[in-house]
């Protein structure tokens, strides 16, 4: 049966993320889909991060005056508008040929941050040098030490403000769409930033095996002998803030900090690493006790199935400073470019506003534990 969907044709009808996914589906070709949507496996880990938020009940406070509500918070020393920052993710101009810069820019309109991918289809020089506001570079570390350093460098030259290394894929998980599809780029796109380089294999994901041509790029060129010596090595590298993306455990968070990063990202990488993991919002407030426990003030941030104004809220309840948005601002980019983008975040940026004038909280500091029913 036709979607309802099919007869809107302005997109600032469409009311929410879910209907941005159903519109980008029938945009996107059946690859491009099937990896951005993609999970592992069995996917899941990628339905329980959606179900574990949605099984917390909220227990709103009322007679409150509600009626001015402050959004914005400091992060390392910068203000964003909203606690809601663009997750990294690769390969954003298969939704839309301006890709990364057109998310950038989205984020800059809103008053928040973007994590630029290292697989990205533009540049970081590209994307800080067009897009004035803050960006993070999300680093993937490579066997090649000079190939990793030099990354590292030129994040931090370009201006990048934070730098997120991943660590929850020392290989690619099993994303069985990715396999049956022998997922690769189309011809004209490219790891931007190797564009420079001579080498096909740096800058192009292989398309001629019975494989996910990312899974190939990684097991031949992803260093999977990282450990926390080379975070050390990482932090020695450059001046800006290193944040920890792909913790689940609390000892794990420590030993982050204890290796020199700043902050802390909860997540299972979208449910796309390995599946039956836990849920972010399960993992979450074991890790904030840990990490509180040894200093209040690092960031721990969370992604990982955020879809509604209230996930948001029940992230920031359980003790996260912000949230990390992944596929909806792809379906928004795949929809209408950077007018998609900022249409999703504004989005949830109002159904977050919603959610804390009927919880009671007029600033993020009224955003309790003992708002979640536990
Ligand atoms: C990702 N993610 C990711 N993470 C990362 O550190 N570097 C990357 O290049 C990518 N690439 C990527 C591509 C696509 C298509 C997706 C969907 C995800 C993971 C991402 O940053 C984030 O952890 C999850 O997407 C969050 O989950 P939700 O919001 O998509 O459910
Ligand atoms: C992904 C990688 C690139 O999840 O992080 O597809």
């Amino acid at each position: 049966m036709e979607s309802p969907l099919h007869q809107f044709s302005k997109i600032s009808e469409l009311l929410n993320l879910f209907e941005y996914e159903e519109v980008a589906r029938r945009k996107l070709s059946q690859s491009a889909f099937e990896y951005f949507a993609g999970f592992a496996a069995d996917g899941i880990t990628d339905d329980s991060n959606h179900q574990d938020f949605a099984q917390l009940r909220l227990l709103p406070r009322v007679m409150v005056d509600v009626s001015q509500r402050s959004k914005g918070i400091n992060l390392f020393g910068r203000k964003l508008s909203v606690p809601i920052l663009a997750a990294p993710m690769a390969f954003q101009a298969m939704a839309h040929p301006h890709g990364e810069l057109a998310t950038a820019s989205a984020c800059e309109a809103l008053g928040t941050t973007f994590i630029l991918s290292t697989f990205s289809n533009y540049s970081v020089e590209d994307v800080c040098e067009k897009v004035a506001s803050d960006i993070w570079f999300q680093l993937y570390v490579y066997k090649d030490k000079g190939l990793t350093k030099n990354l590292v460098q030129r994040a931090t030259q370009s201006g990048c403000k934070a730098i997120v290394v991943t660590v929850d894929v020392p290989l690619i998980g099993k994303r069985e769409n990715d396999i049956r599809n022998r997922f690769h780029l189309p011809a004209d796109l490219s790891i931007a930033n190797w564009q420079n380089t001579s080498s096909d294999s740096l800058k192009k994901l292989p398309g001629d095996l019975p494989d996910s041509g990312l899974a190939a790029y990684f097991a031949s060129l992803y260093d999977c002998t990282l450990t926390w010596k080379d975070l050390e090595w990482l932090v020695s590298l450059t001046d800006v803030p290193i944040l920890v993306k792909g913790i689940l455990r609390p000892d794990d968070a420590l030993r982050a900090i204890h290796s020199g990063a700043k902050g802390i990202i909860v997540s299972n990488h979208g449910g796309r690493q390995l599946d039956t993991s836990i849920s972010t919002i399960k993992a979450l407030p074991p890790v904030v006790q840990a990490v509180n426990t040894f200093d209040s003030n690092i960031p721990i941030l969370v992604d990982g199935g955020i879809r509604r104004g209230t996930d948001v809220l029940k992230a920031l309840a359980l003790g996260a400073t912000a949230v990390l948005l992944g596929r909806p601002l792809i379906w928004g980019l795949t929809v209408d470019g950077a007018a998609g983008v900022a249409h999703v975040l504004q989005l949830l940026m109002d159904e977050f506003d919603l959610a804390m004038a009927l919880a009671g909280c007029d600033d993020i500091a009224s955003i309790t534990s003992d708002l979640v029913v536990q």
